[in-house]
């Protein structure tokens, strides 16, 4: 007798075999001569159905298995007679594990809205959306790390406790032992780091990217996949306090080169999914074809969640400077009739999410990578150009989540990245390490940052970030 996941049953199962099937009720049918029930594991979209011949038999077990409880079923896999499965498991033997209370169970057999499974986020990978949404984030992260490896690349563990701001926005988590009822101060009554468990003042990183530069100043080739903590105040549903970027970094990679690595990186995870995940896309392309039903017709997406995923994997990108984005949204319609709340007037202006958004959206309806922004938008260590204006950053816009990923290529010449730290007043002492790569053997490099849950929000069509991580943080929640 085998005791078999669900998806192993119903892909390899061999009929009139004998197996253990263990999982939740997900829904009984009760009647006098013949019971079903079907039961879920989470190891694929599907679920297994469980037909009781005689229930009578069974009348005291089928009286506990209500949605949600637990069940070991030992019973023959035979043809369905029914539609809607080809095989289904004939009970012999049928065994309550632990029920689950039926008046106070929350994930009933009913659409529950997004904000109240939220609130139910230790139980919502029961259900059907979250279990393809979580089957898909792991897909993805899985293509991630077999792309890289195809082409070799090393992962490399960057620290998660750090003292330096990679981005320079100083938007960090700060950490420390101090008992924070007497914190030591100095003589001039700042904080004394100096007395902190790391002598220094200490924060959880933002970014592996200046640690990734150093491993591929000796590996060549190298990647973090890894958890980054940003305490911005952003309340947005593309805004997490706690995510997971994928930040290759490449020795002798110009910005070319980085363009064309992120694009296959993204096609390469798009088609992994589309490949092999089909049964959890299209329950996720149709859930989202109804959300958008109740919507206003303008803010429904013009393609199917699968459409959008066939066209990252089959047409190529826009690519185009920031100075062409510029004049397009500056000459727009929409920002001269003063539809935009920020309003595309002084060359240098940063590009908001409604800008990317109309790019992207309207202008193009086609992934945008934009390239070479004015240096004063963007963070230090991003080579300059020769103009002295720019920098060679490069962004790429997906459709309904704008930025999914920011990178550059990498100021090498060691005169210009101290004369550029010098302007940001960025301290050369902390940064000494960073420093030393550009003394010794410096090169051309290049890397980027993929938000890995951006990247699963366009895959599965979540609209909100909190819903494709399993336990999200965010301002004020901190919840499981
Ligand atoms: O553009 P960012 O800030 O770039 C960096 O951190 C670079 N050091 C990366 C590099 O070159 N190695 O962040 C990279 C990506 C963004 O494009 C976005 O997809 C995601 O990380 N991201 C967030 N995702 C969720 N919540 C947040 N608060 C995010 N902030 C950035
Ligand atoms: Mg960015």
């Amino acid at each position: 007798m085998y005791k078999v996941i669900i998806k192993e049953i119903l892909d390899q199962g061999q009929l009139n075999q004998n197996y253990i099937v263990q999982g939740w009720v997900r829904n009984k049918r009760v009647s006098k001569s013949i019971s079903f029930i079907t039961i879920t594991d989470g190891t694929c979209f599907r679920e297994l159905q469980v037909v009781i011949n005689n229930s009578s038999d069974f009348d005291s077990i089928l009286k506990d298995l209500n949605t949600g409880a637990s069940v070991s079923v030992h019973g023959r896999l035979v043809q369905s007679e029914g539609s809607g499965q080809k095989v289904e498991l004939e009970a012999q033997q049928v065994d309550l594990i632990c029920q689950s209370h039926p008046d106070e169970y929350p994930i009933q057999p009913k659409k529950h809205n997004l904000e109240f499974l939220r609130k139910n986020a230790h139980l919502r990978m029961k259900t059907r959306t979250f279990g393809s949404v979580f089957r898909i984030r792991h897909g993805l992260s899985f293509a991630i790390h077999q792309f890289f490896n195809n082409k070799n690349f090393f992962y490399i563990n960057t620290p998660i406790i750090t003292s330096s701001d990679a981005e320079g926005a100083g938007e960090m988590f700060k950490v420390s032992n101090f008992d924070f009822k007497s914190i030591p101060l100095d003589d001039s009554g700042n904080v004394d780091y100096t007395k902190d468990f790391f002598s220094k003042e200490s924060n959880l990183t933002v970014s592996g990217q200046l640690e990734a530069e150093l491993a591929a100043m000796g590996l060549s080739r190298v990647y973090t996949f890894g958890p980054t903590f940003r305490a911005e105040n952003s309340n947005t549903s593309r805004h997490l306090s706690e995510f997971w970027m994928v930040e290759p970094e490449v020795a002798f990679n110009k910005l070319a080169d980085n363009v064309e690595l992120a694009k296959d990186l993204l096609k390469f995870s798009c088609n992994y999914i589309y490949n092999n995940f089909h049964e959890d896309l299209e329950f996720l392309s149709q859930r989202k074809h109804n959300e958008e039903k109740n919507l206003k017709k303008e803010l429904r997406s013009n393609t199917t969640l699968i459409n959008s995923i066939e066209n990252i994997i089959n047409n190529d990108f826009v690519n185009i400077k920031y100075n062409d984005a510029f004049n397009i949204l500056k000459n727009s319609k929409k920002n001269k009739k003063k539809k935009f709340q920020f309003l595309i007037s002084d060359w240098g202006a940063d590009l908001q999410s409604e800008h990317e958004k109309y790019l992207v959206e309207k202008e193009f309806k086609s992934p945008v990578i934009i390239t070479d922004y004015p240096k004063k938008i963007k963070a230090f260590y991003m080579k300059l150009n020769d103009d002295n204006k720019t920098v060679a950053a490069m962004d790429v816009l997906f459709p309904g989540i704008g930025e999914i990923i920011g990178g550059s290529q990498r100021e090498e010449r060691l005169d210009v990245l101290r004369s550029r730290m010098l302007d940001l007043s960025i301290s050369e002492k902390e940064l000494w390490w960073y420093l030393d790569t550009r003394k010794f053997g410096s090169v051309p490099h290049s890397g980027f940052g993929l938000g890995f849950e951006r990247l699963v929000q366009f895959v599965t069509g979540m609209t909100n970030i909190r819903d494709v991580i399993p336990f999200p943080r965010y301002p004020n929640h901190l919840e499981f």
